[in-house]
């Protein structure tokens, strides 16, 4: 009983913290992203999207799970590659969905999505209720990723797909060079002077190199059911794509 009261407790704080950090940021989020990425987050998305068997097929009425949705970037990358989809996006902060429901508007895809508030370690839909499940930049994020891995597999129905994309760590020294003096005093730098937010991007900047990638992160996909584990990286290992299967 305690520990389910401590469970309640730790995702209200949860839901307050992240919530308000990503509502504080919604604003600039979108053009920081593409202009920091110099477009290539838009790219990434393309790629990780084209791995889903089910969109890349166009088999119609797919119900997918984008966890995280922020401002619907992967959503409608989603909906380009495969118009039958249909999308429910779930998500802590409500400015973040905010943009993303307008911008799903603006490309003419209102009734195809779905926004729900909530945290990913406590999705309110029932067991195996998704064909596809789908993260962008999110789970990095969350306060406990375990938990949130869980329950993609959880409302996953048995043979559908998991898909989820991340930063990760580039192999070649000068790469990694430049991406250590990007995400610590550029990205900070930028973000802080764009956003009027001196901690949000720091954050980000501490998220990104504390995040377990590559094999160590496939080690946590199985750990919660995952099996097909596959991870792709994509510019130079700056991005990685996770494809799994229930
Ligand atoms: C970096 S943004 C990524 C948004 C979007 N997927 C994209 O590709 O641009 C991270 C998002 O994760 C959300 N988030 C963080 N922790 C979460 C959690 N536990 N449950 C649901 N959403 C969460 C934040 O509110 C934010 O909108």
């Amino acid at each position: 009983m305690q520990s389910m009261e401590n469970e309640k407790q730790h995702i209200g704080e949860e839901k307050q913290h992240i919530g308000q950090l990503f509502d504080r940021i919604a604003g600039t989020y979108d053009g920081l992203n593409h202009l920091l990425s110099l477009n290539i987050d838009k790219r990434w998305r393309r790629k990780a999207v084209g791995k889903l068997a089910e969109v890349r097929d166009q088999k119609s009425e797919i119900s997918l799970l984008d966890v995280a949705i922020g401002t619907a970037d992967l959503t409608i990358e989603l909906l380009q590659q495969n118009k039958a989809a249909h999308v429910t996006g779930i998500d802590l902060s409500r400015q973040m969905m905010a943009i993303g429901q307008k911008k799903v508007a603006q490309h003419g895809y209102s009734d195809k999505v779905r926004f729900d508030y909530g945290s990913a370690q406590q999705m309110p839909y029932a067991d195996e209720s998704f064909d596809t499940v789908t993260c962008a930049y999110g789970v990095r994020n969350f306060a406990n990723m375990d938990e949130g891995l869980s329950e993609m597999y959880r409302v996953l129905r048995p043979g559908g797909e998991l898909m989820i994309l991340e930063f990760s760590y580039p192999t070649n020294p000068l790469i990694r060079w430049g991406y250590d003096l990007y995400f610590t005093h550029i990205l900070p730098f930028v973000g802080n002077l764009f956003s009027r937010d001196k901690g949000a991007y720091s954050y980000l900047n501490r998220s990104v190199k504390n995040f377990p990638y590559g094999e160590a992160f496939c080690e946590h996909l199985r750990a919660a059911g995952f099996t097909q584990i596959k991870a792709t990286t994509l510019t130079f290992g700056i991005s990685t794509v996770y494809k799994a299967e229930k």
